[in-house]
């Protein structure tokens, strides 16, 4: 008989969507799985007003094709000079749920970020009063610091004291990638959670050189040891409300990513809770998935849970080699290779 999974409809707590034919190109990936998506402001040029972020929610609803339904939760861009004006402007627009700390330089469209947290404590603690959640890319900058330490240097220099410095400002730490964070989250104070990615959970960081390097496998922060892994698939399954799904899926056109200087990023969003399913199968604990992925970032966001359902089978298929991406083509996460389950037909609103 063929395994199946009911589960309240999920949502995505971290996705980047990029604009124009992009955009279109990758939404109905997202929109097909997940009722909603925290989506990243890290366009060029980034969404750093109130007024960009309506603008870029008004062009993703327009790219949905007829019959999806999807809410694009939007965020801001924080910079140097955020200020504590524009964290009111965003929550009162109700469309605005978290404003993102990209460290500068530290990846993807980060060159507009925060140079020095300590410049933005007047934001930040609007945005504690506010109850404005402030999502953080987690990882240093600085070319002295081993790229795989980056994570663990950011929890102790800047993380830690900015939680105990604004106390009430919630906090999640995107796209955790080692034992350090997942042992810093369940210690810290309330109000702070974490997201998980697909490929943190499946891969570790000799994938990225299996036969040869993968640059498709090449996402920030870069995959870790396997001993992180299994901390981050304990703490996923742990059914900890602290942690729950962000799949960071950062679609790159190919020859940005088969480059000498290939950018950072892996395409998740067609397979974006069946990779999560394959995880959750290997440790045991498929039971456990639908709290993670569509109960505790909504109470978290303090969002209603979704009340539809998607049913997920187990019937493996091969994902395309590529998919169109405006001009260009985009390689999905598992070109060419097996995936274990799949979205019964029908289960897209
Ligand atoms: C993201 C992107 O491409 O926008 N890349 C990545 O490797 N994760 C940026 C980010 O989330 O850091
Ligand atoms: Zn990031
Ligand atoms: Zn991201």
């Amino acid at each position: 008989m063929t395994a199946r999974l009911t589960i309240q409809r999920p949502d995505d707590w971290h996705l980047h969507l990029r604009d124009g034919a992009a955009l279109a190109a990758v939404l109905p990936h997202t929109a097909a799985r997940f009722a909603r998506a925290i989506v990243m402001p890290n366009l060029k040029p980034p969404v750093t007003t109130t007024e960009a972020a309506q603008a870029y929610r008004a062009r993703i609803l327009a790219a949905l094709p007829a019959g999806m339904r999807f809410e694009p939760l939007m965020t801001l861009y924080l910079t140097d000079r955020t200020s504590p004006a524009e964290i009111l402007r965003a929550k009162a627009s109700g469309i605005v749920h978290g404003c993102k700390l990209y460290p500068a330089g530290a990846t993807t469209h980060s060159d507009a970020g925060v140079t020095d947290i300590r410049r933005l404590d007047d934001a930040l603690a609007c945005m504690a009063e506010a109850d404005l959640p402030l999502q953080v890319h987690g990882e240093v900058t600085g070319a002295e610091v081993d790229v795989f330490d980056r994570e663990a240097r950011f929890i102790e220099t800047i993380l830690a004291p900015l939680a105990e410095r604004i106390p009430r400002l919630r906090i999640v730490f995107e796209h955790v990638t080692t034992r350090a964070a997942v042992q810093f989250v369940r210690g810290a104070r309330a109000g702070l959670a974490a997201t998980i990615t697909p490929q943190h959970l499946l891969l570790a960081r000799n994938a990225l050189f299996a036969g040869g390097i993968r640059p498709h496998l090449y996402c920030l922060p870069i995959l870790k040891t396997e001993d992180d892994r299994c901390a981050l698939v304990d703490a996923a399954v742990s059914g900890d409300p602290r942690f729950f799904l962000g799949t960071d899926s950062a679609p790159h056109a190919r020859h940005t990513k088969e480059n000498a200087c290939g950018c950072a990023g892996v395409y998740s969003a067609h397979a974006g809770i069946e990779l999560y399913a394959e995880a959750f199968e290997s440790a045991g604990a498929l039971p456990r998935l639908e709290a993670f992925a569509s109960h505790f970032g909504a109470d978290f966001y303090g969002l209603p849970r979704n009340t539809d359902t998607i049913t997920l089978v187990k019937s493996p298929w091969t994902a395309p080699a590529a998919y169109p991406f405006g001009d260009d083509s985009l390689v999905p996460w598992r070109a060419g290779e097996p995936l274990a389950w799949q979205l019964e037909a029908g289960s897209a609103p």
